[in-house]
């Protein structure tokens, strides 16, 4: 594994090593306080062409958990393909850098410094995907059940990029993903098309139903109706989810057992209702911190080669 772009990109073994590496770092963290220090010396560089709280603090703080440290570049300065081309930035950050996270817009530019790159380029969230999200997620499902193969994640709410990299990474790891979306916002065919070959063995459900979606889910989860870069399509996007939010009325119709996730941020009273956020059932904030140890696990996997404990 040189980068991390894609969940579909990464063999079920290589991910479950992730899963497994980030698990003993965070027991050593918590059981003792110490962290390893795999990456000394190490500088990550981070560019931002949109805002982030969990995962830039996340990346740095798992940089400086490692001995490490990372720096923090927002693409007003760098200029992704605008100031300059982002196959020019990929080499130089390599001369100076020893990794690479990116968040953009665009995927393809994610996929052009991973091109170009000679350290590991990580995709921090694109409008594509977010597989650094996904893989905090099923450890937060692991954690809480102790088995990921045979549960059940029904996502409701948008098709979008979280949804894509839950999507694939369900089909890894044998967990059922159903989808319920509004018609009109529905997973294009082309993309169920791509994920049904990256992972043929997926039990994929897509329904415009999410009383139904809900109903034999181990997790339930949601995102923002409006993801960022989707601004102008607010007012629109607001009414046409209507009927699909996380709330008392959906939750009553799964199972007792039903944990709730989301990347975060909430928007309560929209996609989740501040009672549901709130509720016992809610992970969000462990899902949030898990966020910080799967990085860690990353990083000490793409960085630290042969070191990693
Ligand atoms: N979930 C997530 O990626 O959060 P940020 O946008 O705050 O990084
Ligand atoms: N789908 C959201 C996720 C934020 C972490 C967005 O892209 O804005």
């Amino acid at each position: 594994m040189r980068h991390f772009i894609s969940i579909s990109a990464c063999a079920y073994e290589e991910l479950r090593y992730l899963l497994d590496v980030s698990r003993r770092l965070k027991k050593q963290h918590k059981d003792t306080g110490r962290n390893e220090p795999l990456l000394v010396g190490k500088t990550l560089a981070l560019i931002f062409e949109k805002p982030s709280l969990r995962t830039r603090v996340s990346f740095t703080v798992a940089m400086n958990h490692l001995g490490g440290s990372a720096m923090m570049l927002r693409d007003e300065e760098v200029g992704l393909d605008k100031r300059e081309p982002a196959k020019d930035v990929a080499r130089v950050l390599s001369g100076m850098c020893d990794g690479i996270m990116a968040r953009t817009f665009a995927h393809a530019k994610v996929i052009e410094l991973a091109k170009y790159a000679t350290v590991p380029v990580i995709n921090g969230l694109t409008d594509f995907s977010h597989p650094c999200q996904a893989m905090a997620d099923l450890m937060t499902i692991e954690e809480h059940f102790g088995t990921l193969k045979g549960r059940t994640l029904a996502f409701i709410g948008d098709a979008n990029n979280v949804a894509r990299s839950l999507a694939t990474a369900c089909g890894r790891f044998g967990l059922r993903f159903i989808l319920a979306t509004p018609s009109a916002y529905r997973l294009p065919a082309d993309d169920v098309d791509r994920i049904m070959a990256q992972v043929p063995e997926l039990d994929f459900v897509m329904t415009q139903d999410p009383l139904e979606a809900v109903r034999e889910a181990d997790a339930v989860y949601t995102d923002t109706w409006v993801s960022m870069g989707q601004e102008a399509e607010k007012a629109q996007r607001l009414m046409d989810f209507q009927g699909f939010a996380v709330d008392e009325r959906l939750m009553a119709a799964a199972p007792r057992h039903a944990i709730v996730l989301h990347c975060l941020p909430a928007y309560r009273g929209y996609e989740i209702s501040d009672g549901v956020i709130e509720s016992p059932n809610s992970m969000v904030f462990a899902q949030a911190e898990n966020r910080l140890h799967f990085q860690k696990g990353l990083l000490a996997v793409l960085m630290a080669g042969s070191r990693v404990i």
